[in-house]
Formats: C-alpha cells, structure tokens, sequence
C-alpha cells in the first residue's frame, strides 16, 4: 500500500517536471538549424523577424543597387529593369504596368496593390541584420516612421503580407514563402517592439 502511494508520488512529479521543462516554448526552432545558424542571438523574437526580413521575398524589393530581383536565388530583374523615377520603374506606371494589384498565375507576374521598389534608404541586401535593424529604426532611412508605424508596416502592408502569398514564377514553380509563418512575425515583431526594439549585440 505504502509503496503504491510513494510510486505514485514520485510518478506524478516526474510529470509535472516533464510538463514544465517540455512546456510550449514561445518561438519553435529545430535544434539543429540552430547550431547551425550563426546569425542567432540572445534575442528569439529578434531572430524571428530577421529571418523574415532577410529572406529573398522581401530582400528582391529592398535592393541596394537599384535593381530589383526575382526568384530564390535573387537574380537582376529581367528587361534591365531598374528604379527609375520614385521607385516606380523609369515612368512612374512601369512597374504596374505587368504588376497588377493581384498575382496572374498565368504569366507568374507576381501582384500586389502599390507595386513599387522599397526606396534606396530602405535598401537591405547585403547587410547584416545589425545593420538592417539600424536602418529600421532610424528616421533618417525608414522614411520617418515611428515604432508604431513600422509594427503597422511590417504586419498589415500588402506588400509585407504578399510574401506569404508569392504565387507561381514564370515557369509555373511556387515561390518559396518566408521561413516563419505570418502570425509568428507579426507576434515577433511586436514582442521586439514591446521589448524597446533593442538591437542585439550577438
Ligand atoms: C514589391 C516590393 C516589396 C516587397 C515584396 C516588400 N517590400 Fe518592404 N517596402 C517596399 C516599399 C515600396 C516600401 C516603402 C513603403 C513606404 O515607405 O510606405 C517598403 C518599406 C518597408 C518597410 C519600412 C521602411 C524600413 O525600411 O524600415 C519595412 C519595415 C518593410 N518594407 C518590410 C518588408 C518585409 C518584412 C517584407 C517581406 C515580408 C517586405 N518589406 C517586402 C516594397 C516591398
Ligand atoms: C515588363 C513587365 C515587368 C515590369 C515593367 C516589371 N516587372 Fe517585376 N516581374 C515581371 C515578371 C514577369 C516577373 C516574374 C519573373 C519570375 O519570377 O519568373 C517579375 C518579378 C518581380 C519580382 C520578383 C519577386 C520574387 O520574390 O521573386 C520583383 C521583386 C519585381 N518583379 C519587382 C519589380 C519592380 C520593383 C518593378 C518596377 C521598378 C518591376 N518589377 C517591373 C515583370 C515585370
């Protein structure tokens, strides 16, 4: 009788301790990308969004070089297409002349209302990520916007939200939407903001 009770004890702490350490985590990673992942830090929700902002459906649209790029590899956009006049393209309807304010998953022109290039000062390609959240919260390079305005931006623009959305390319193959789902970004980035948007040394 006794040692039923003290099994039974013993078992139930044993589960609790299970339930507590397996407990859900906030942000799921696979062990193994994190070992090998050099790019993460303290800072989980950071990580999280990062990973979103560096991913190519947003990195083709802020260029450093003027040009924006199609596919998973990031290749120049074909026709020589470049910034041109306020980001448009060379005339200010060039870009939405094929791209439409939806997909056409005929021809794989990707759409999305206000089709444009990000502007210069909110090019990322080619930085860090310390870097790209520098430019991100500076005034001077996020064309004036409050934290408030970025968390906007960044969970509700069309633009934004298009990279879960990314259809089909020029040959009919999916494109490939950012690593993190849509909710998990827009909780990360509002957990950074909430967190005073500090910029992690490493
Ligand atoms: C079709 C091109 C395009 C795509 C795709 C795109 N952006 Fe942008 N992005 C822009 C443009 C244009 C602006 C400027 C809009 C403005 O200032 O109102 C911008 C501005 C921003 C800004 C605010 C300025 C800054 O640099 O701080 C953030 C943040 C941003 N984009 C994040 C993203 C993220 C995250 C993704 C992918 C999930 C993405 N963008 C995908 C074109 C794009
Ligand atoms: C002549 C038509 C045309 C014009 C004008 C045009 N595009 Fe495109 N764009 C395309 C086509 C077609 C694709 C799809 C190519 C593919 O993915 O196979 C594309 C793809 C893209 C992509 C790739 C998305 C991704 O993540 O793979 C971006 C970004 C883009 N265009 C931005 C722009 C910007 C910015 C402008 C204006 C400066 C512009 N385009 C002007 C036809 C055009």
């Amino acid at each position: 009788m006794k040692t039923r009770i003290v099994l039974f004890l013993i078992l139930s702490l044993v589960g609790v301790l299970i339930a507590s350490s397996g407990g859900p985590s906030t942000y799921e990673y696979d062990i193994a990308k994190l070992e090998e992942n050099e790019n993460l830090t303290s800072d989980p929700a950071f990580d999280k969004m990062m990973d979103v902002l560096t991913h190519q459906r947003c990195m083709n649209c802020h260029p450093t070089d003027n040009i924006p790029k199609q596919g998973d590899d990031s290749h120049p956009h074909y026709f020589d297409m470049a910034r041109g006049e306020e980001n448009m393209g060379f005339q200010a309807t060039q870009c939405t002349t094929c791209h439409q304010s939806e997909n056409n998953e005929y021809s794989g022109v990707p759409g999305a209302p206000h089709w444009s290039l990000a502007p210069a000062p909110m090019g990322w390609q080619g930085l860090n990520r310390i870097e790209i959240a520098e430019r991100l919260l500076s005034k001077e390079t996020n064309g004036g916007k409050t934290h408030e305005e970025l968390i906007a931006h960044m969970t509700r623009d069309e633009l934004v939200l298009w990279a879960w959305e990314p259809g089909v390319d020029a040959d009919g193959k999916e494109r490939t939407p950012p690593p993190v789902s849509k909710e998990e970004f827009a909780k990360a980035v509002k957990d950074w903001f909430k967190d005073g948007a500090i910029i992690p040394s490493k």
